[in-house]
């Protein structure tokens, strides 16, 4: 089943969240200068979204995420970090387009890095192929980016960035986000990894946050609320990253409690950022 097409939600609260953590981890990764680096993202999507498009224009779920932060000019410095990656794949001051995780990952890397995508549905990966286009640093896999993570790990590279980032249109998606990142722990335990996903009152998501808090490694969750549980529905997001970047933590501490009072309702949850070393001590 691949009913799930990310440019009806492109530039929502959740997308603000994984890029703002995609854009600080990677902007730490890129200050080795010198030293090879590999991006890769299972879930890629189509790299790039025009908000004015059918599509994303439909629901409007931008008004959610990017559209409350573009024309704030009191930004924390975190935040204005990601809205300057935006800013830079549109024309002048009118937010038109946004820039998925592969295109933000193409902005912040350098020519000597690499960029692995997976993409599975064929007309987004045949639109993340013409996004990439004759850039020599990307590679583009119509493939199961679950399935083809084990293939190639380790990268060469011995540094790298996973992005995990599944629709979880199947719920057997919980499970194998967490079999994957196990595995491919297993044969590339220094890598970073971050996988996303929904906050929902359902079952599969309580499971699969509680069996990532309890995995032997070091890590950092940051979930954000938008709206209060008993809204039903997404009522935000989380974002589970191990081997974090040493200031990501306070990166996200200082710009948290601004973000939420921006994007969330006000009886929305407050947000979550803990905190764990690989014997679990939090
Ligand atoms: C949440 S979206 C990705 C958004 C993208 N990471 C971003 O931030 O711009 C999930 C994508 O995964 C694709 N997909 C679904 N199952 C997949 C699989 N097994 N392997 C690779 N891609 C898959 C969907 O077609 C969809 O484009």
């Amino acid at each position: 089943m691949l009913s799930y097409r990310h440019a009806f939600h492109a530039g929502n609260h959740a997308d603000v969240l994984k890029h703002l953590v995609e854009v600080l981890v990677l902007q730490y990764l890129v200050q080795k200068e010198g030293k090879p680096l590999r991006y890769i993202d299972t879930h890629a999507g189509e790299g790039t979204y025009d908000l004015r498009k059918s599509f994303a224009g439909k629901n409007r779920e931008f008004d959610t995420g990017i559209s409350q932060l573009w024309q704030r000019s009191d930004l924390p410095p975190a935040v204005q970090a990601y809205v300057d990656v935006v800013r830079s794949c549109n024309k002048a001051d009118t937010l038109q387009r946004y820039p998925g995780s592969p295109a933000i990952a193409a902005h912040i890397l350098r020519p000597e890095h690499r960029l692995q995508l997976f993409e599975l549905h064929p007309e987004d990966a045949a639109r993340l192929q013409k996004w990439a286009g004759r850039d020599r640093r990307v590679h583009v896999a119509q493939e199961d980016g679950f399935g083809s993570l084990n293939a190639i790990l380790p990268p060469v590279e011995k540094r790298a960035l996973v992005m995990l980032d599944p629709p979880y249109e199947v719920k057997a998606d919980y499970a194998t986000a967490l079999a994957s990142l196990q595995l491919a722990r297993k044969k590339f335990a220094t890598g970073v990894y971050a996988l996303g996903y929904p906050l929902l009152a359902r079952e599969e998501v309580q499971l699969l946050v509680k069996k990532l808090e309890a995995l032997p490694v070091k890590s950092l969750l940051v979930e954000l609320s938008v709206r209060p549980a008993a809204a039903g529905g997404m009522t935000g997001s989380g974002m589970f990253v191990i081997n974090p970047p040493w200031q990501l933590q306070q990166q996200l501490e200082s710009c948290l409690p601004w973000l939420q009072s921006v994007l969330a309702e006000p009886d929305a949850a407050p947000y979550r950022l803990i905190s764990r070393e690989e014997n679990g001590a939090v």
